[in-house]
C-alpha cells in the first residue's frame, strides 16, 4: 500500500528538519515552511485580513487595478502558472483579464492539498479558464508546466505576496536562478515583494494586537506535539517579531519564558532551553524598489515594470527572461 509509506516519509523529513534545525550550534531555528499545516495556514488566511498586516490587501489592489497593463506586456498565448497559490482569490483578476483575450490555462503549485483545493474551487468557475493543480514543490510544478507547454506558449510566472522575503537574500538569487532555469526567453515572472518601511509600522503587522499572528507561530510547536509527539508547553513560550535593522528583516521568534527541558520522540530528540533562549522561526525579507531590477539582473530577467502601492509600500515587478 503507497499511502502509509509516503505518510511515514513525510512524518521522517519533518522529524529530521525539526531536529537538526532545533539542534543547530548558537541560535535554535526551525523551517518556517512547517508553519503552514491545514491549523496554521487557516491562521495565515487570518493574518492577511488584520488592519495591522497591510500586505496582502496591497498585492490585491495593485492586480486588481493593473492586471491589464500587467498582461499586456507579455505576447499570447500565455500560460499562467503559480507558486504557492494559497486560496488564489488575488489571481482572480490576473486570469479575468487573461480568458478576456484567450483560453487560459492556471497551473497552482502548491504542496498543500487543502490550499489547492480551495484555489480550485476559488477558481474554476471563472469562463475561458481552466485550473489544473500540481500538489508539488515549486520547481518541480513549474518544470512540469513548462515541458507540457506548446512550442508556441508563453509561460507567466506568479510569485506573489512576497513570498520572497521568507528566503534568505542569497537563497532569494538562487531560487529566482532555478526559476528562471525552468523558462525560455520571453517567459515573464510577477515578483510581489514587500517594501521597507517605518520600523513600527511593520513590526505591529507581526505582531498584531488580537494574537493571531503569535497563534501563527505559536501553531508550530502545536504541531510538532501533534505530528511528531511533542511535549511543548505553548504556555512556557511567548510570541516575538524583531525589526533586524542591518539585514533588513522580520524575525519571528518563540522565546522560551523558563529553562526547560522539551521530549519529541519521533524525533528522537530532547531539548533543554534556557530561560530567554528562543527558537528563530521565519525571516520576512523587506527591499527597496530599486533593488529589483538589480535582483532580476542578477538572476537572468529583466525588469520590465514595477507597479506599487500608495497605501502600504509593496511592490508587484514584472521581470521578463532574458
Ligand atoms: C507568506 N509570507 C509572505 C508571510 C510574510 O509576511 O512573511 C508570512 C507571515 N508571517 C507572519 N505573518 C505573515
Amino acid at each position: 500500500m503507497a499511502t502509509p509509506v509516503l505518510a511515514t516519509q513525510h512524518v521522517s523529513e519533518f522529524a529530521a528538519d525539526v531536529r537538526e534545525s532545533l539542534t543547530k550550534p548558537g541560535q535554535r531555528e526551525l523551517p518556517s515552511k512547517y508553519l503552514y499545516d491545514e491549523v496554521g495556514s487557516a491562521l495565515f488566511e487570518a493574518i492577511c485580513l488584520l488592519p495591522e498586516y497591510g500586505l496582502t490587501r496591497a498585492d490585491t489592489r495593485l492586480l486588481q487595478e493593473y492586471s491589464a497593463d500587467i498582461i499586456s506586456r507579455i505576447p499570447s498565448p500565455v500560460r499562467v502558472a503559480e507558486l504557492g497559490s494559497g486560496s488564489g482569490k488575488k489571481t482572480r483578476w490576473i486570469l479575468e483579464a487573461l480568458s478576456r483575450r484567450q483560453l487560459t490555462y492556471y497551473y497552482p503549485i502548491e504542496i498543500s492539498p487543502h490550499a489547492l483545493a480551495a484555489c480550485e474551487k476559488e477558481l474554476a468557475q471563472i469562463d475561458l479558464v481552466s485550473v489544473v493543480g500540481y500538489e508539488q514543490p515549486y520547481l518541480e510544478g513549474l518544470r512540469s508546466v513548462a515541458e507540457g507547454r506548446g512550442e508556441r506558449d508563453h509561460v507567466l510566472v506568479l510569485f506573489l505576496g512576497s513570498t520572497i522575503g521568507n528566503f534568505d537574500r542569497d537563497a532569494g538569487d538562487t531560487f529566482l536562478r532555478e526559476v528562471r532555469a525552468t523558462l525560455r526567453p520571453g517567459d515573464a515572472l510577477l515578483l510581489g515583494t514587500d517594501l521597507e518601511k517605518a520600523a513600527e509600522l511593520q513590526l505591529l503587522a507581526y505582531d498584531d494586537p488580537a494574537g493571531v499572528t503569535a497563534a501563527f507561530n505559536l501553531n508550530l510547536l502545536a504541531r510538532i506535539n501533534r505530528e511528531l509527539g511533542g511535549g511543548f508547553d505553548l504556555s512556557c513560550f511567548r510570541h516575538e517579531a524583531r525589526w533586524n535593522y542591518s539585514d533588513r528583516r522580520i524575525e519571528m521568534h518563540l522565546r522560551s519564558t523558563c529553562r526547560q527541558s522539551v521530549r519529541i520522540p519521533a524525533a528522537s530528540l530532547r531539548v533543554v532551553l534556557d530561560e530567554d533562549e528562543t527558537i528563530w522561526t521565519e525571516s520576512s525579507h523587506k527591499y527597496k524598489a530599486q533593488e529589483i531590477p538589480e535582483m532580476a539582473e542578477r538572476t537572468g530577467f529583466r525588469c520590465e515594470a514595477q507597479w506599487i502601492d500608495q497605501e502600504w509600500p509593496f511592490a508587484q515587478n514584472l521581470l521578463l527572461a532574458e
